[in-house]
């Protein structure tokens, strides 16, 4: 990621001023009972944390990385005020994944980048859950940053799909490898 992308990451997190709230992301909620309670999770492009502290509440050992240090810097406070430890990196996932063992659950919400599909796939332990979410083309307006329709089933359509949907400019998907 250029310097200037990162810095408007930095400065989009350091503009807001709500406290991150600690939750499974919404749109993942009638599948909440697919979530392990114990493994590993690794979150990709974690914000500011809210559902990396949930899954370390739940139970599982978490690493989460993101690009902003700022949001990174806010995802330690908020473990640190939910007593849970999680392992924070900052990441630039242009660059892969992170090396890093195999995981129970790996989850990814609202970062799209279609060439980390492959080693998103190969991260997952067998039995292991991805939890995926990206802007989508179907429901919205094409542009570069959203999946195009179907992206999510070609990509990830050997995994046991536990359910999934697109529209309204979102795609996302859980499944069971
Ligand atoms: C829309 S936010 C979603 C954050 C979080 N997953 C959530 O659900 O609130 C997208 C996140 O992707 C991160 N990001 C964008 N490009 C990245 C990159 N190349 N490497 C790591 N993180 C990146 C941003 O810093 C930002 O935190």
């Amino acid at each position: 990621m250029s310097t200037e992308d990162r810095a408007r990451w930095d400065a989009t997190y350091t503009g807001i001023d709500v406290e991150p709230v600690v939750a499974l992301p919404a749109v993942f909620g009638d599948v909440e009972d697919a979530f392990p309670r114990t493994g590993v999770a690794l979150d990709i492009a974690c914000g500011t944390g809210g559902a990396a502290v949930w899954l370390a509440r739940r139970g599982l050992r978490v690493h989460a990385v993101d690009v902003s240090a700022v949001a990174i810097g806010r995802a330690r406070r908020l473990a640190e005020q939910s007593a849970v430890p999680v392992d924070f990196g900052v990441v630039d996932l242009d660059a892969g994944l992170p090396p890093g063992e195999p995981v129970d659950v790996l989850l990814c919400n609202k970062f799209r980048d279609a060439s980390l599909y492959g080693s998103m796939l190969a991260r997952l332990k067998p039995g292991g859950l991805l939890a995926i979410c990206v802007l989508s083309e179907v429901g919205a307006a094409p542009g570069r940053f959203r999946a195009v329709a179907g992206e999510l089933r070609s990509a990830f359509g050997d995994l046991d799909v536990i359910a999934d949907a697109e529209g309204g400019g979102q795609a996302w998907l859980v499944g069971r490898r």
